[in-house]
């Protein structure tokens, strides 16, 4: 029983990250190799939902301010897709 929901929990979390990759391959890239240095994703993911565009640009340049090494370009991704997330998201939320 305990082996089965493994198997279940192992297919679960491959098709939510297979979902979540397919539009957000490169977000999901840069918040995991550019985001982590600092705090945790976790920080991220409580803010989703919160905060308006600009106010991510804000915090986008806050980071870039304080070592993130994100290019312009980069950084527009990343607010974009932030902007525009779910609560929840899975490649913000899920480590
Ligand atoms: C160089 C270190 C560093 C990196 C890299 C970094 N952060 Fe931060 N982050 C901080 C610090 C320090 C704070 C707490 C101070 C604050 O709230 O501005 C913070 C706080 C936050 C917060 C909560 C405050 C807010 O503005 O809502 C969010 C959201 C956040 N970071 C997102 C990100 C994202 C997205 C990335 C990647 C683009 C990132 N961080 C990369 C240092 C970093």
């Amino acid at each position: 029983m305990k082996i089965f929901s493994c198997i279940c929990l192992a297919l679960l979390l491959g098709l939510g990250n297979s979902v979540a990759f397919a539009g957000n391959e490169q977000c999901a890239e840069l918040i995991n190799t550019r985001c982590q240095g600092c705090h945790y994703k976790s920080r991220i993911c409580q803010a989703l939902g919160k905060k308006s565009k600009w106010k991510w640009k804000r915090s986008v340049s806050n980071m870039v301010r304080y070592g993130a090494k994100l290019s312009g370009a980069e950084q527009k991704i990343v607010i974009e897709c932030l902007s525009s997330a779910p609560v929840g998201a899975d490649y913000v939320c899920k480590e």
